[in-house]
């Protein structure tokens, strides 16, 4: 199906408005800025004359290009959702379908209705799956919060890992194999699973997940780890992996940072420092949100929730276009970042289709309007969109 650009002419008068602001205020601090908006709108220009393009063909040559899916997009029961995954994305991550809670809600009682539906629809529309996940302390059955004897863990681990990763072996591209087990400074995080079964139990993790899927890939997934502290501990992870001769694929660095707070300098580091021990290098859970959180720190710990009124939800009717612009330059700074070390990065995976799916609108605080993607609520590309695409051309 041929792509309409519904968006050009809401993009036009913002980007000269944009320009125009710009040089009344203050021209030579903002002629990168300038550029940029005068390169997308040329390049916006160039697009009403034809489709516009999409994410995974512009970038094909380059890496995957993914989204974060759910059940009604799954079930292709949500028709602009759905219509725009198979113009945009190559690849898709279940947001919660095949985690633990979800996949074994109880002791060997399985529901893998969804997942096989899932892969199902990506076979069907030429998309890889990228299987989240099989090991994480959080979205645990309930059964796993009253287990209190290591034997139940060890045989709960095992189980779950060989009986989920055989049955998808193959049928998915790839497995998060362990996700979010170190803390901020680089140690292990506590869990039941480091309680229970000991340091190696990530090493086990690999290495039951490689006799269970050895054709799938298999990832090591964490936020935060391009900061230095957990870099290093990730990389001693994934070092500690490989001498067990235990294989690992790739590493995915989440991407959930804030749009005007973008560690470019760590994530060019991480990229450089993991594509050193020879594994595939991924953005996998990518949203450049546009709210402050109640905290400093850049945590996406699913578990840190707060309340926040009013003054925490600024943007509840739109955004602005100063700070969609700032995102716009966000987004094309990263992608160019991404371009730079296009042979180590094998995929980018956005978490959500829209700014309506984001889980950024309800967590920390529940119930904020966030904009943290590159489409906007009715499904129409954001100037973010355009300004990822227009550093290809
Ligand atoms: C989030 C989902 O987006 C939410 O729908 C769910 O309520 C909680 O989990 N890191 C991860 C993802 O690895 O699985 C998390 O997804 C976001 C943080």
């Amino acid at each position: 199906m041929p792509y309409k650009l519904p968006a050009i002419m809401k993009v036009k008068p913002l980007i000269f408005n944009n320009i125009a602001t710009m040089i009344k205020n203050k021209p030579a601090i903002l002629y990168p800025s300038i550029i940029l908006l005068l390169t997308v709108f040329i390049n916006t220009q160039k697009l009403t004359a034809q489709n516009a393009p999409s994410l995974k063909q512009v970038f094909n040559n380059d890496f995957l290009i993914g989204t974060a899916i759910n059940t009604p997009q799954i079930e292709e029961k949500d028709a602009a959702a759905d219509k725009l995954i198979k113009q945009q994305f190559n690849a898709v991550t279940p947001e919660n379908i095949m985690k633990a809670e979800i996949i074994q809600p109880g002791w060997d009682v399985f529901n893998f209705e969804l997942a096989d539906k899932l892969v199902a629809y990506a076979a069907k529309n030429d998309i890889k799956v990228n299987a989240h996940n099989l090991i994480w302390h959080s979205q645990l059955p309930a059964f796993m919060h009253h287990m209190q004897s290591a034997d139940s863990v060890k045989q709960y681990f095992v189980h779950h890992i060989t009986a989920v990763a055989s049955r998808y072996d193959g049928k998915v591209y790839s497995w998060d194999v362990v996700n979010e087990a170190l803390n901020e400074d680089g140690s292990l995080r506590k869990s039941i699973f480091l309680d229970k079964l000991g340091d190696d139990y990530i090493v086990e993790a690999f290495r039951l997940a490689q006799k269970a899927s050895p054709h799938s890939k298999l990832y090591y997934n964490d936020y935060n780890i391009e900061q230095p502290a957990k870099r290093k501990g990730a990389i001693e992870l994934v070092k500690k992996i490989q001498a067990a001769g235990v294989r690992i694929d790739g590493i995915g660095i989440q991407g959930h940072w804030r749009a005007d707070n973008v560690p470019f300098a760590d994530i060019e580091e991480s990229i450089k420092a993991f594509a050193a021990l020879g594994i595939e290098v991924m953005f996998t859970e990518l949203d450049l949100g546009v709210l402050k959180n109640p905290w400093d720190n850049n945590t996406a710990d699913v578990s840190a929730t707060a309340k926040g009124g009013a003054a925490m939800n600024p943007y509840a009717k739109e955004l602005p276009d100063s700070v969609e612009r700032v995102q716009a330059k966000a987004y094309a700074d990263l992608f160019q970042l991404f371009l730079k070390y296009k042979k180590n990065v094998s995929r980018v995976t956005f978490w959500g289709v829209n700014d309506q799916q984001s889980w950024l609108n309800d967590w920390p605080i529940r119930g904020r309007t966030n904009y943290p993607l590159l489409f906007d609520r009715n499904f129409k590309p954001k100037p973010a969109f355009y300004s990822v695409i227009t550093i290809k051309k």
